[in-house]
Parts: structure tokens; sequence; C-alpha cells
């Protein structure tokens, strides 16, 4: 059969509320034209973000009844910690609330001022946990990443040749390790291919530096590796998965994407003594060794999500059908980061809406397009996330896909949303700041139509 369907049926639903074009109209200017200030039902389809918005499976539910809460010693811990060991082999386990905390106290250990943390491209939450400790986050993408159009199939890769010479430049006593982002969220989703893993690992040997992975979606990677990369066709995901996890020394994790539940993160550490500090300092912010910020529930809701986010048939439908919104989207002549990503798809906005200059942030006003034509949610990823104070190397929208979420006649309504306002695109306007916060300024700022 041709078709990919969903490999799964549905058990529980939520109503969207439908909305006109004209309720939308005074939604978004009551909202200052930005869509994070938008109420979530409000909205149609919602592709603001792939994180935290994962339909949850029956049994991940029956987990949520199973949960201990024991202050410690829960024994929803231990059967998280066992899922985790037995699918990374990493034994030291922390949980954490999100992806991020998990970065603040590695970065608060090993960061510090006069240190360089390399990554293929860190996340902005990455940079700034990374910023705040002051330490220095460098980001070495292979030039590939660059050219929207290059289909080169692990565009997530990091340039092996730049991170050799970065440590050359600062010294190996600078660098307390390397980081790789699988896949790599700020260049498209892209993935990273295990020779690329290796082929970081050796030099970080050569050197004596730590590899970590941003493993947020560990699961989408390992399965392009899997369609992608030569012998790697007949090993399963979570066999995959296991030779990435065995390269590195760490990881951070989010498990709002690939655990597949709406919070919670991870952080997995080899040495001993850098676990100790670890667990010390989640302590202080997050909570005891055996809950880390989130219920046993929670807890339990992760263990099951590991286990069925490696699934063949999971992987295959959730990368196609973001491909399959790819697909559409060029063959209506709309300019896209290729190939797709893994979790989303990025339209080139500088190329959908020529007329708008970058100062009127085409982004922003194609987002506030398919929000007003078809009450799709999306996010600017171009000079207004970039702020004043950077460059933004590309005027992007990012149509992030939730995890089982959506059906696809979902995707089918935001492919034909997508072409409608593309051929209407005459008709989007810029957009300039009236009121914003001096960082972080997406999240809150207020914006009027030119
Ligand atoms: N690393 C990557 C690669 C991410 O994409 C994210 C979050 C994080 C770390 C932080 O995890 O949100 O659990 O604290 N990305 C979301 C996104 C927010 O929309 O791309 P968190």
């Amino acid at each position: 059969m041709k078709t990919i369907i969903e490999p799964f049926r549905v058990k529980s639903v939520e109503p969207i509320r439908m909305t006109t074009r004209q309720q939308r109209e005074t939604i978004l200017q009551d909202a200052h034209f930005n869509p994070f200030l938008i109420h979530g039902s409000d909205v149609i389809i919602d592709l603001l973000t792939d994180s935290g918005a994962a339909a949850m499976s029956s049994e991940q539910w029956a987990g949520i009844m199973r949960g201990d809460e024991s202050y410690a010693g829960s024994e929803s811990f231990y059967r998280l910690r066992s899922v985790v060991e037995d699918l990374t082999g990493f034994d030291r386990v922390l949980p954490t609330h999100q992806g991020r905390a998990s970065e603040r106290i590695l970065f608060e250990l090993v960061g510090g001022p006069g240190m360089v943390i390399p990554n293929n491209a860190h996340f902005d939450t990455t940079r700034a946990n990374i910023e705040h400790s002051g330490a220095e986050a460098v980001n070495l993408p292979i030039p590939e990443a660059a050219d929207p159009t290059n289909r080169h199939p692990f565009k997530g890769n990091m340039d092996v040749e730049a991170l050799e010479s970065l440590i050359g430049r600062v010294g190996r006593q600078r660098i307390p390790l390397v980081m790789l982002t699988v896949t790599n969220n700020t260049s498209g989703g892209q993935p990273v291919s295990m020779a690329n893993i290796k082929a970081v690992r050796r030099i970080c040997d050569a050197h004596g530096i730590q590899l970590y992975l941003d493993a947020c979606r560990f699961a989408e990677n390992a399965w392009f590796i899997r369609q992608r990369e030569e012998g790697y066709a007949d090993r399963s995901p979570r066999d995959i998965a296991r030779e990435m996890f065995d390269l590195a020394d760490g990881a951070t994790v989010s498990a709002k994407k690939d655990a597949l539940v709406n919070i919670g993160g991870l952080l997995l550490i080899r040495n001993a003594d850098l676990f100790l500090k670890a667990s010390n300092l989640l302590i202080l912010t997050e909570g005891f060794v055996t809950y880390g910020g989130l219920a046993g529930r929670d807890l339990e809701a992760i263990a099951q999500g590991l286990r069925e986010v490696v699934e063949p048939d999971y992987l295959g439908y959730r990368i196609r059908s973001v491909e399959y919104l790819g697909q559409r989207l060029l063959e209506s002549g709309i300019r896209i980061i290729e190939p797709p990503g893994g979790h989303a798809i990025y339209i080139d906005a500088a190329h959908f809406a020529p007329h708008i200059p970058r100062e009127q942030f085409p982004g922003q006003a194609l987002v506030c397009g398919l929000y007003r034509w078809a009450g799709i949610r999306s996010c600017e990823i171009g000079s207004v996330m970039a702020g004043p104070a950077r460059h933004a190397d590309m005027e992007l929208v990012r149509l992030a896909i939730p995890r089982r979420s959506y059906t696809q006649s979902h995707i089918d309504y935001v492919a034909e949303a997508c072409a409608e306002v593309f051929k209407a695109r005459a008709h989007l306007r810029g957009l300039r700041i009236v009121d914003a916060p001096e960082v972080l300024r997406h999240f809150t700022a207020k914006f009027a139509e030119v």
C-alpha cells in the first residue's frame, strides 16, 4: 500500500473551536499580531511547537494512574530508570522538569567564564544557559546547512574541521564538552549521521574532551540514519539510538519531544563525580533525585513514551507525514528548507513575500497571514526572534508538527491554506514593532501593520 496511515486510532477527542475570518481578524489585532499572545482555544491548527503537544497513548494514561507519588524512592522512578538504561545504556539518570532545567544544571557545573561549548547548532535555551554561566556558545554547522535548497541527507552534521580548528585556537582546557543536537532544530530539524557522531567522538577522544548529546529528538534522528545511512537499513531504530548514546558521555533530554509527553526532561551523565554534583544541584532547585521536579505519574508517562517512540510503525508514519507536508508546499511553489526535517517544515518567508523588506519582518507577516486565512498558528524564526543585537541568517516560519495529535486531513488543510496564502501573497503586510522587551522579545513583542 502506498498510503502510510496513522498507526493508531482515536479514543478521546478534544474539540477544535472553528472561527471565522472576521473573528480571527479581531483576535489577531487584540494579540498585537503576535501568535504567542493568542489563546490556544482561538487556534484551529496549532503548529507553534512540537514540544509538549503530543497526544499520549492509552498505555501512557494507564501509567498516569499507576504513578507512585512517594517523595523518595518512587517505584515510578525505578521503572523510568530501567527503561532509560535499557534504551540508552546510561544508569545515572536524573529526571528534570524539562530540557532547559537539565541544561541549567549541566552548564552551571561545566560552564563559566572562559569556557567554550561547541555544538552543531545550539537551541536558544541551550545557548542562553551557556551564556548565563558566563561561557561562550559556538555553532559549527556544515556549510551545506546555510543553503535552504541543498538536499544533503545529514544537513544537521557538525563541521569536524571547524571543530579541530576551534580546539586548536582556544585550547582543550577551555572546552569542557562538545555537544551534538539530534536532530538539529536550528538548521531545520535536520539529522546528524552516525559517521559524523563517530568523527566528533574521535576528535573528542584525541583531545580528552567529553561528548554530550542534546537528545530531544533522538528517535527521529535514528530513523533518518536507518533510511539514509549505509549499513543501517536493517537495524531497528532502538538499536541505532543505542549506538548513538553509546558514543556519548552524557545527554540533556527534553521529554516533551520524543518521549511523547507534555512535560519532563532527563539529564544523563556517565561520570560518577559529575553525576553526584548534578544530583546535589537538582535537589537545590528541581527536587529529590527520584522525582526531579515531576510527579511520579509523569515519570510513568515518560517511561512508556520512550518505549513507544522507537516503534518503526510510529517513526515511519511520523517522518512521512512531515515529509508529505513539505512535498505539498514545494508543489505549490513555496520554498522550504530541504529536505524536510523530522519535526517541522521551515518556510523561506523572504522568498514567500519578497515585497516585504527584512526590517518589516516577512516571517511575522506570513505567521499573521496563515492565522488570518486559516486559523493556523506558526512561529517566526528570523529577525524578530534573533532580536536587535543578532543577525538572522534566514527569515523563516516554522510549522512544527505535534506528535500524534493531527490526522492527514488536518495536514491537507494546512497544505491547502499555505497554497492559498501563497497565491494571495501580495496582500501580506509588513509589521513594525510597537513595544518589545530587550531579550527574548518574540514572546511578548507587540506589532502594528505597516
Ligand atoms: N534542545 C532543543 C534542540 C530543543 O528544541 C528544545 C526545545 C530544548 C533543548 C529545550 O527543551 O523546552 O523542554 O526546555 N524546543 C522547543 C521548540 C521549545 O519549540 O523547538 P525544553
